[in-house]
């Protein structure tokens, strides 16, 4: 059988990587995350005091950049993907709050995407992989057999994360998290560089009343059609 690339996009926080994660354990693809690398690259600007007040040093950054080594493991016992900077476990500190909220100006950068989608390439060489994002049908991978974009309320979203960082133990108000997906969806979407958008040829999964089975369900229909 023939391995697929299977490319998911959407706004923040309408869970693409649940689904992703679902669909690539059903059927034996691999799951890359792309938001974890530009999330990786924030975590260094920030380790390196490179942003400050949504203004990155871009200079500094273009030197330091050849220093930022990404990888990704999964973690059998806690069952996770898990990701990796400079061989050091930063999972959990990618998905705090603080670089959620910086995360979307280092993304912006050229010179970041360009080295985080040949990344993105050079590990989809084999097929079989399904990655979500906000350019992997658009950019990244324009050719994907199956391209998905992923939307849900805004309200809807914000409350389902509030809920996951809240389980987490993160001191957070639903406020503070509705304005940082608001914010970030406005930049990945008026940005220069690969704006968030839908590919003329992707197909809308808006989600909003959705559970995670119906919308495996819902993939795997659609995967059955094009494959
Ligand atoms: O997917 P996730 O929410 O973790 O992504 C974090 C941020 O990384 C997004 O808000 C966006 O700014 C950026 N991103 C991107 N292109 C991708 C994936 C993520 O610009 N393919």
């Amino acid at each position: 059988e023939k391995k697929l690339i299977i490319a998911i996009d959407g706004h923040s926080s309408c869970g693409k990587s649940t689904v992703a994660k679902d669909l690539a354990k059903k059927i034996g693809y691999t799951y890359i995350d792309s938001g974890a690398m530009y999330r990786v690259v924030t975590l260094f600007a920030m380790r390196h005091n490179l942003i400050s007040e949504d203004q990155v040093d871009e200079n500094k950054l273009a030197h330091l950049i050849s220093e930022v080594a990404i990888s990704f493991q999964y973690n059998n016992e806690k069952q996770r993907h898990e990701t990796y900077l400079n061989g050091e476990l930063v999972e959990d500190e990618i998905r705090n709050m603080s670089v959620s909220n910086n995360v979307s100006v280092i993304a912006k950068i050229k010179f970041v995407r360009d080295k985080m989608v040949a990344f993105q390439r050079e590990l989809s060489k084999e097929g079989g992989v399904i990655m979500d994002g906000r350019d992997i049908g658009t950019v990244v991978f324009p050719n994907a057999e199956l391209k998905i974009f992923m939307t849900a309320d805004v309200e809807i979203r914000a409350i389902r994360r509030f809920k996951e960082l809240k389980e987490k133990g993160e001191d957070i108000s639903l406020d503070e998290i509705r304005e940082n997906v608001k914010k970030r969806d406005f930049i990945d979407e008026n940005r220069d560089e690969s704006p968030l958008k839908k590919a003329e040829d992707a197909i809308v999964l808006n989600n909003s009343h959705l559970t995670p089975a119906e919308q495996l369900d819902w993939i795997v229909d659609q995967m059955n059609k094009v494959g």
